[in-house]
């Protein structure tokens, strides 16, 4: 079976190494002092992939609030576990779905709550009314504006950064107790292995020119198999036998939808877009791809 070579993940990786990576860790730390509190946006079917890897050194010393964004595409009782799991490494957590707004109004009052030490000094120093000053950082594409937006009740952050793209930081204001601090396309995602490279083209967070998409439909047929077979059933009416590898399964898949080529030949590369499509759209159900370290109770 082909693979996502290497090759593809230096061209992935070249995008944020070295300087965007260096100035972005420059432009961190600096703004930093700027606020009281750092909120990170992931993806909630990836919580882990979508993370940034340096987060934690990055942010130091600050409170921070973890918010899993998409929630409405992500499987709610993981969701639930991630939740718990983020909560036990001493993180706030709020979920989202910023396209619909569900969440959302929970997030004024989620900052309050983390820096809630914050507003009792403020307050024994006579600054009750000063705003609190959040943070808001996001790998590219995880609905770091959409976000903002709805938060703000207008269109304050311009959507759609590409990786590697720095521009300037601004303040925006949600009202007189809040004000947010975006600091557009900053954060690289991890490029550790082919499977997180795979969890975030899978989710969009990387552009899809850069990996085989085919490939990618192929590795993802076999992890839904080895998860979620039921998916397989109930959308593409076949069951994956356990002998097939991923393109097999993909032709399996193309088949029964009748996408046929001349010859009789399965038209892959189509299933491998129909899949891949189908999973953005949230057409497979809520379906995440990440479990968990266990926390115990
Ligand atoms: P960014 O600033 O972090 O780069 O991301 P942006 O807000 O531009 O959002 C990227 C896409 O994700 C947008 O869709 C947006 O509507 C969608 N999105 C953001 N938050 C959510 C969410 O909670 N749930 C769902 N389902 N979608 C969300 P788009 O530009 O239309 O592109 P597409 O990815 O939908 O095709």
């Amino acid at each position: 079976m082909k693979e996502i070579n290497e090759t593809q993940y230096e061209k992935m990786a070249i995008q944020w190494f070295p300087g965007h990576m260096t100035k972005a860790r420059r432009m961190i730390g600096e703004d930093l002092k700027l606020v009281d509190a750092v909120c990170e946006l992931l993806d909630a079917r990836i919580p882990q992939s979508s993370r940034n890897p340096d987060i934690d050194s990055l942010t130091a010393g600050k409170p921070r609030l973890v918010v899993m964004n998409r929630c409405d595409l992500a499987d709610p009782e993981l969701t639930a576990r991630w939740r718990a799991f983020f909560r036990s490494q001493g993180l706030a957590v709020l979920e989202t779905d910023a396209k619909t707004g569900t969440g959302i109004k929970r997030f004024p009052q989620a900052v309050r709550a983390l820096l809630r030490d914050k507003l009792a000094e403020l307050e024994a120093r006579g600054q009750g009314n000063r705003p609190l000053r959040v943070m808001i950082l996001g790998i590219p594409n995880v609905g770091k504006s959409t976000f903002i937006n709805r938060l703000a009740g207008r269109k304050a952050a311009v959507a759609g950064d590409r990786p590697g793209v720095t521009r300037g930081k601004q303040w925006i204001t949600i009202d007189n107790s809040l004000l947010l601090l975006d600091t557009p396309g900053i954060l690289w995602p991890r490029f550790e292995s082919q499977e997180v490279g795979e969890a975030l083209a899978l989710t969009n967070a990387i552009k899809a020119e850069v990996v085989d998409r085919e490939t990618l439909a192929a590795n993802f047929m076999l992890r839904l198999r080895a998860t979620r077979p039921e998916v397989l059933a109930a959308r593409y009416k076949f069951q994956p036998a356990a002998d097939l590898d991923g393109f097999g399964l993909l032709e399996e898949a193309g088949r029964k939808r009748g996408f046929l080529i001349s010859g009789g030949e399965v038209d892959t590369e189509r299933m491998a877009n129909v899949l891949l499509n189908e999973y953005h759209e949230g057409r497979l159900g809520r379906l995440t791809l990440e479990t968990p370290p266990e926390v115990s109770p």
